[in-house]
Parts: structure tokens; C-alpha cells; sequence
């Protein structure tokens, strides 16, 4: 029987508690699923591709049937290039439908031969989301219970070193 290949494809910058609850809900799909994180040099995001790959590597572990991999240029020539017939992605509210649905539609028209699914979080992850999580790290807030207890960790680290850095810049003009 040939092996079902699914792709789950974003940002993750950083991976909350949605996301894994997706990717585990994704695990029951396909027997491999691969994390995919966009290489985007147009966003400027908090962690690096690497330090997203080595953050999410920590929490899911070495497990081959889900490899954490970085990639560039159109999704679906990556799922091509993975052998994923799938590409999973999470929906939480109706404000991400429009969205999910352009991409999901023009992936599609790319590629028909893959199949977008969408699947939902747990209802008490229906609102989180990195954009979010980051903001509230950011202004001091607490993210407990929102991402994994080791990203919270590294979140807490790298907003106290932006929070030095823009004071430090601050002082160099004054
Ligand atoms: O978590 P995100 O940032 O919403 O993920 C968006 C992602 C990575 C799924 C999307 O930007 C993407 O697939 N980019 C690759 C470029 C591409 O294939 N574009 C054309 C199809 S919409």
C-alpha cells in the first residue's frame, strides 16, 4: 500500500498549542506528515526558518512520520517534490475562510491532483494564533497554556532581547 503524504504548511513563527493540536488531528489522516515552513524574506518574523525548525523538532521529537522541513516557492511543487497528496491546514473562525479558500482554490487550479482539508483546533484554541501570541508576549502578557511551555520559554527570551535592543537604540538618539 503506498504511503499517504500530507503537508502542513505556515509560518509557524511560533508554533502555539493550534497547531499541534492540528498536527495531531493531521497524524490520523496521513501515515507522514510534513511540517512545512514558508521561507519568506517579505515577513519579518521573531525566530529564524532554523530556529523554527529546531523549536518544533524539540516538541514533536525525531519522529519520521512527522519531519519538520523549510521550503521556498510554490506550496504545491514542495508537496510534489515530498510526495504529499494532502495539504492540511487549520480553520478557526470564519475570518480565516476567505483567505484559506483563495488558497486552497488556487493551489487547486495549480496542482488538482492535491487536496486541500481543513481541520479544526479545539474550540479553547479557536482564538490563538502566533500574530496574537507574539503581540501579547511582546506587551508582557502572559502565553501560558498557548504554545508549548518550552516556546513560551524562548518567546519570553526573545522579546525581552527586542525590548533591549529598542532601548538601547533609543538611548543612542537621546
Ligand atoms: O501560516 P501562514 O503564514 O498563514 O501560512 C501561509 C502559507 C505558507 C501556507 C502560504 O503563504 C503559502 O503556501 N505560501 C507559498 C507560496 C504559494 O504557494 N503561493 C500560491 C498559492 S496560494
Amino acid at each position: 500500500m503506498t504511503e499517504r503524504i500530507a503537508l502542513y504548511p505556515g509560518s509557524f513563527d511560533p508554533l502555539t498549542n493550534g497547531h499541534l493540536d492540528i498536527l495531531s488531528r493531521a497524524r490520523r489522516l496521513a501515515d507522514r506528515v510534513v511540517v512545512a515552513i514558508l521561507e519568506n524574506d517579505a515577513k519579518t518574523p521573531l525566530f529564524t526558518v532554523s530556529e523554527r525548525i529546531a523549536m518544533i523538532h524539540e516538541i514533536v521529537g525525531d519522529d519520521p512520520a512527522t519531519p519538520v522541513r523549510s521550503f521556498s516557492g510554490l506550496l504545491v511543487d514542495f508537496a510534489k517534490e515530498v510526495g504529499a497528496t494532502l495539504i492540511v491546514r487549520g480553520l478557526r473562525a470564519v475570518s480565516d475562510y476567505e483567505y484559506e479558500l483563495q488558497m486552497a482554490l488556487m493551489n487547486r487550479r495549480l496542482t488538482p491532483s492535491i487536496e486541500t482539508v481543513f481541520l479544526m483546533a479545539k474550540e479553547e484554541y479557536s482564538y490563538v494564533s502566533s500574530r496574537l501570541v507574539k503581540e501579547v508576549a511582546r506587551l508582557g502578557g502572559d502565553v501560558t497554556g498557548l504554545v508549548p511551555e518550552a516556546i513560551r520559554l524562548r518567546l519570553v527570551e526573545r522579546v525581552g532581547k527586542e525590548l533591549l535592543v529598542e532601548k538601547s537604540k533609543v538611548k543612542g538618539r537621546t
